[in-house]
């Protein structure tokens, strides 16, 4: 499902820095009173419908069970009809909350993810939206969208769509104003626009302007709400930490060979694309056209969502081979570190969340090629979902780190891979790639789907064990 490049070639060549006019920017210095996820007064709520999924598995011990069903997990509200007429749906989801709340002083935090973006998730075939540009339906088969969509040059009828179903979750969530609501934005779309515009087929620019005006009007509606506070999406480690983003007083701390430059480890030529910093370039793009009022409604940053890459705690080893890549952000805590420190520089200061459910097990893969796998590695489930996070805020240099919590949920699939248990209608190669190593999990069900096999697994393994 999510993208993990490592690739040195995916270099952007059309600047979304331009797009924005520097001299009305609105720097982003407001912070919020609360932290959503504060246990001392919140409690994250339990999706009723993961419990169920875990007692109901055949893998699962007794014990494990038990421990395993009451951790909360984000739910994905990934098409209109998710809102509020599957069930599961947003809508059930918060009514179970309310109930709960009814019964507990702690304020309920549902955590939902907001994920529809018109030509979604464009460098991926596992993925795909409901929504085109160009108001037609994907392709059945493949997931894609028709040509128009990518290169018709504009999006009105697929943003008209995504409106909709924003207008739809924002009116639902306003029914609920006792929770506290955190929504997770657009998993891997602004991080496409850094390293995969023009790069990949649909990765176009009329999907870029889509994406930056799509998740304008979403901060801008969902910012409406008093009760909702937003993260934005940052890939992860893998994706964007390559360097350009990490600061430096000496050599020394650039690994061997690299130098310190004007307090940032110094690029390879081919890596002078300052990815990160384009992607900085953007979000400061849409903090402006929100305003000031709609950005201080943004709390803080996401990394590592529905990926692998390790935390960095306790083992803060580069087991994936990133610096010998020009890579210093070998897990998620320097990550978090060095993209905070860019942001700053930038004029924006917010908080950190960072996706723990699936990356227990640091040495799952070995090297950067096998850390480009994002589809059902067989890890081990991370740190539980908590606010008690002193022990990684020691570690960190100036990132302030409000949780870790479980943005996909363990034991869901992240794409189809076919064997005699299964059957796909769609096939994205990461789900087949590794089918011959170890540490990936094929057959697997479509993204998405339970795998019991697959959560027994990541229960087995788990860091610190369940
Ligand atoms: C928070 O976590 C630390 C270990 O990281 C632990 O020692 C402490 O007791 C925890 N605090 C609470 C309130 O749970």
């Amino acid at each position: 499902m999510l993208r993990h490049l490592v690739s040195l070639s995916t270099i952007a060549t059309i600047s979304l820095a331009s797009m924005y006019s520097q001299d009305q920017l609105f720097l982003g210095q407001v912070q919020q009173s609360g932290n959503p996820f504060d246990e001392s007064t919140h409690e994250l709520f339990v999706n009723p419908w993961f419990s169920q999924e875990v007692l109901a598995s055949k893998t699962l011990t007794d014990d494990q069970k038990q421990k395993l069903k009451d951790i909360s997990a984000a739910f994905w509200v990934d098409t209109e009809y998710a809102i509020s007429t599957r069930v599961p749906s947003l809508k059930t989801l918060l009514d179970k909350a309310a109930e709960k709340a009814k019964t507990t002083s702690k304020k309920q935090t549902v955590v939902f993810i907001h994920y529809n973006l018109p030509n979604r998730d464009c460098a991926a075939s596992a993925s795909n939206g409901e929504i085109c540009c160009s108001g037609n339906a994907p392709d059945p088969n493949s997931g894609s969208c028709d040509d128009q969509s990518y290169t018709g040059g504009e999006c009105s009828k697929g943003l008209a769509k995504y409106h909709s179903y924003t207008d739809k979750v924002v009116s639902l969530l306003e029914n609920y104003p006792d929770l506290e609501i955190v929504a997770l934005v657009e998993p891997d779309s602004l991080p496409n626009l850094a390293t995969n515009l023009g790069q990949k087929p649909h990765c176009t620019q009329t999907t870029a302007d889509a994406y930056v005006q799509g998740v304008t009007y979403a901060i801008s509606q969902l910012a409406k709400l008093p009760h909702v506070s937003m993260y934005l999406d940052v890939a992860h480690g893998g994706w964007l930490g390559w360097c350009g983003t990490h600061p430096c007083s000496q050599d020394t701390e650039c690994g061997s060979g690299n130098m310190c430059l004007r307090g940032t480890c110094e690029c390879p030529p081919e890596q002078q694309s300052q990815n990160a910093q384009k992607f900085v370039s953007t979000i400061k793009g849409i903090f402006n056209n929100v305003g000031q009022d709609a950005q201080s409604r943004v709390r803080g940053f996401a990394t590592n969502t529905a990926n692998y890459q390790p935390l960095g705690y306790p083992d803060d080893n580069d087991h994936c081979q990133l610096k010998s890549q020009w890579n210093f952000a070998w897990n998620e805590l320097r990550y978090m570190d060095q993209m905070d420190a860019l942001m700053k520089k930038n004029g924006i200061s917010k908080h950190w969340i960072t996706d723990t459910g699936r990356n227990g097990v640091p040495e799952s893969r070995s090297d950067a090629n096998q850390c480009a796998q994002w589809c059902n590695v067989k890890s081990g489930l991370g740190l539980r979902p908590t606010s008690n996070v002193s022990a990684l805020q020691q570690q960190l240099r100036s990132a302030q780190i409000d949780a870790v919590i479980w943005s996909k949920t363990p034991g869901e699939s992240d794409g189809c891979s076919p064997g005699s248990s299964q059957k796909c209608t769609r096939v994205d190669y990461m789900c087949q790639r590794d089918c011959n190593s170890q540490f990936q999990k094929c057959p697997a069900p479509e993204a998405g789907q339970w795998d019991d096999d697959m959560i027994r697994y990541l229960v087995d393994h788990a860091r610190p064990s369940l």
